[in-house]
């Protein structure tokens, strides 16, 4: 019988349920998948802490890549033995096999694996519409990246190095840094060390950047409007540390005319267009060696509680997956 996880209540790790899963025939416009490599991402914790509530009982997990084994009536795009990765609602990649809407798989090109497709989705095409759609930066130009060794982080120095960028990263401790300027880092910041605002403002001269891509949240907000120069864009985009407090404008936007925004993925991959054009974007980036991956750790599905333990420890230093039983 396959296996996925659920959870029954919002709280630590230990909600994690590994639990036998009915799977039933997809619906006209589904397609049923066989998960062969889930992607781990610091989302699915705030799924399961409930800082992103849920109605419950829940599937977990966002990111996937398998074989397609079904396709309801109306299925066009896609036939048995395709293989497809996805990084989008309904949760539920935690699983060993699936049924998801058509709409939101996309295939694998030849030469990516599972594995690598499983890896990347998410978190690539967060990267994709940060540096492409979100804020454009210019070749030459200097960007904030918080969290540059993470799954998310190891992604966006590459692709920022790939169009010019100069990259500051900052990350949470010494065994980082080297994994930083390895992916492409011209500067790194050891956060918990150094004032990293301080630090960007000597690099530039006291003029400050154009942009700050914060994943962070709680913790570097304010450091990191400190940063930006005038009419600068502060891109709020997750809250590994902490989700952010009602902002002050007068005192943190007004002060230097900048623009604030707080991002999410789904409303960047919504239409099927912007999600074909990500994600071949994506694939490019990989064929064309510009952004290489290597996986961090491989878990098993029912090791769910152990990835999410480790995730939360700020132990995974890149992109990590969960692996079905089946
Ligand atoms: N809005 C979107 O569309 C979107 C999409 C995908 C991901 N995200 C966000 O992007 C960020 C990175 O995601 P990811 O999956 O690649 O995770 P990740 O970067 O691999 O892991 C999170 C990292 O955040 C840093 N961190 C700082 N303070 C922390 C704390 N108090 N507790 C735990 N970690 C802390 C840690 O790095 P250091 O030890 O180096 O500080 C940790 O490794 C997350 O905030 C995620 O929510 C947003």
């Amino acid at each position: 019988m396959p296996k996925s996880i659920i959870i029954n209540k919002h709280g630590g790790p230990k909600v994690l349920e590994l639990v036998d899963s009915e799977i039933g025939s997809p619906g006209p416009k589904d397609i049923k998948i066989k998960n062969l490599a889930i992607g781990l991402n610091f989302i699915d914790t705030y799924h399961r802490s409930g800082l992103y509530p849920l109605k419950l009982p829940s599937g977990l997990g966002m990111e996937g890549a398998g074989v397609v084994e079904d396709v309801g009536s109306d299925v066009k795009s896609f036939s048995k033995g395709d293989n497809v990765t996805y990084a989008s609602p309904p949760l539920g990649s935690y699983s060993d096999k699936r049924i998801i809407p058509e709409k939101i798989a996309v295939k694998i090109p030849e030469g990516i694996s599972h594995k690598i497709a499983a890896s990347i989705m998410t978190k690539g095409l967060t990267v994709f519409y940060l540096l492409c759609k979100t804020y454009k930066p210019i070749a030459g130009e200097i960007v904030l990246f918080h969290a540059a060794a993470g799954g998310v982080g190891q992604i966006f120095c590459q692709w920022a190095k790939s169009i010019g960028c100069k990259v500051i990263g900052t990350v949470g401790s010494e065994d980082k840094i080297e994994i930083a300027k390895k992916n492409g880092c011209d500067f790194v910041i050891n956060y918990n060390k150094e004032s990293f605002d301080k630090k960007v403002l000597e690099i530039t001269d006291n003029k400050g950047i154009g942009v700050v891509y914060d994943g962070v949240g709680k913790n570097t907000f304010e450091k990191s409007i400190n940063c930006l120069k005038p009419r600068g864009m502060m891109v709020s985009f997750g809250n590994s540390s902490g989700p952010l407090s009602p902002i002050d404008v007068k005192k943190y936007i007004a002060a230097k005319s900048l623009y604030f925004t707080r991002p999410g993925l789904t409303n960047y991959i919504s239409e099927r267009s912007e999600l074909v054009e990500a994600s071949s974007s994506l694939f490019e980036k990989i064929k064309f060696g510009k952004v290489k991956i290597e996986i961090f750790k491989e878990y098993a599905l029912s090791e769910a509680i152990k990835a999410h333990e480790d995730l939360e420890a700020r132990k995974i230093l890149g992109s990590a997956l969960l692996i079905p039983n089946e």
